[in-house]
């Protein structure tokens, strides 16, 4: 997903350069004219940094800025303010508000490029932050919860299946199955709890990729039995090695193959990638041409519990993308409802690490 840029300035021209430079930089753009449609346009659209003019009617860009950093959800969006005057009171008052960066007027697009570019990395690093804090309180939690809840589960699980025996009567026998089936959905989802706290951390050792995938698919196909689908692997040939967890690396991608597999109804097909990106850096890419998912899911996908599935316990994603972020890489999502989905893991530069270790062997999931 392009990182989106939103330009607020009354002055057509003004907007006009710096849609172009952004788009050029491969940004998704919007404009907004006054202070009253920024507020609109965050809202709608929330953009990941605002560009705006100090000087607007009806709201100036101080008024504007003031509104979206008292604001929790808006609060966290860096802006640019770009400001005509050049005295030091004016930049005061604009960091004294909660700018995050300012510009004067003129500017070079240059400029508003590079601050752009470097915002945004900041930004990316402190959500990043952010996240790991709020999964590791999380994570505690959950934890304490899944250790009350097992031994009534038990308990309720055991009781339920010992209802069905024989003298039970056919009402009975249905409220005893619903029981169960609802003991294993919780039983299951307390197995991924427990299959996320063994992943709390990956070794990294040299280890072959290529292996890592092939092993995944040679899953996948076994995995997949009952429905028709065709899986095609297309690998680089003979990439080096890099440092993996192997064991980890293969739980996130299975995840990632698994949600395709149980995209696709009956019949379909899976295309399980790798690719050059930029230097020693390469994708991962999952094709599936399943159900596909719908615009504003996509976003909280990683999120722990996000599941659209009777039987899912929404936390396979999580589980993936915490083991890519501990690889230094990262995932993205591209998905059109009805037509398919594809998962891309960006593997970070291979930090070669000859006599790193030896790889362990590539287990069965
Ligand atoms: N390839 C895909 N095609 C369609 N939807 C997907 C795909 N991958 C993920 N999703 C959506 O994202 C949600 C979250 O996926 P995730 O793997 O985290 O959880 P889950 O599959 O629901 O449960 P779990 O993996 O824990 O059993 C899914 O419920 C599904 O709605
Ligand atoms: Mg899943």
């Amino acid at each position: 997903m392009k990182p989106r840029v939103l330009i607020v300035d009354d002055d057509a021209q003004n907007v006009l350069l710096l849609g172009e430079k952004m788009r050029a930089d491969n940004y998704e753009v919007s404009e907004a004219r006054t202070g009253i449609e920024a507020l609109a346009a965050v809202e709608k659209y929330r953009p990941d940094i605002i560009l705006m003019d100090v000087m607007m009617p009806e709201m100036d860009g101080y008024e504007t800025l003031r509104r979206l950093k008292s604001r929790e959800e808006t609060r966290y969006i860096p802006v640019v303010m770009l400001t005509g005057m050049g005295e030091i009171e004016d930049r005061v008052r604009g960091f004294e508000v909660g700018a995050d960066d300012y510009i004067l007027k003129p500017f070079s697009l240059r400029e508003v490029s590079a601050r752009v570019k470097s915002l945004l990395r900041m930004r990316a690093l402190q959500t990043k932050l952010i996240d790991s804090e709020k999964m590791a309180a999380l994570g505690g939690m959950v934890d304490g919860i899944a250790h009350e809840i097992r031994n009534p589960l038990t308990t309720i699980g055991g009781m339920a299946r010992r209802m069905l025996d024989p003298d039970t009567t056919a009402k009975h026998a249905e409220y005893a199955d619903r029981i169960i089936r609802s003991v294993e959905r919780l039983e299951k989802m307390l197995q991924r709890i427990d299959e996320y706290k063994r992943i709390l951390s990956s070794t990294l050792v040299a280890g072959s990729i290529n292996r890592v995938i092939e092993s995944t698919v040679r899953d996948a196909r076994e995995f997949s039995m009952g429905k028709s689908i065709d899986f095609t692997t297309k690998l680089m040939p003979d990439p080096p090695d890099i440092s993996i967890d192997s064991v980890n690396l293969k739980i996130a991608l299975f995840n990632i193959v698994q949600n395709a597999i149980e995209a696709i109804e009956e019949k379909g097909e899976i295309v399980v990638e790798t690719l050059p990106w930029s230097d020693q850096t390469f994708l991962i890419k999952i094709t599936d041409d399943g159900v596909g998912i719908e615009g504003d899911q996509v976003r909280n996908i990683f999120s722990p519990f996000q599941t659209s599935k009777i039987e899912g316990a929404g936390l396979g994603l999580t589980i993936s993308h915490r083991i890519v972020s501990d690889h230094g890489g990262d995932i993205r999502v591209e998905s059109k409802p009805g037509v398919g989905t594809t998962v891309t893991v960006c593997m970070p530069p291979a930090v070669l690490s000859s006599g790193a270790g030896s790889e362990p062997p590539v287990p069965a999931t």
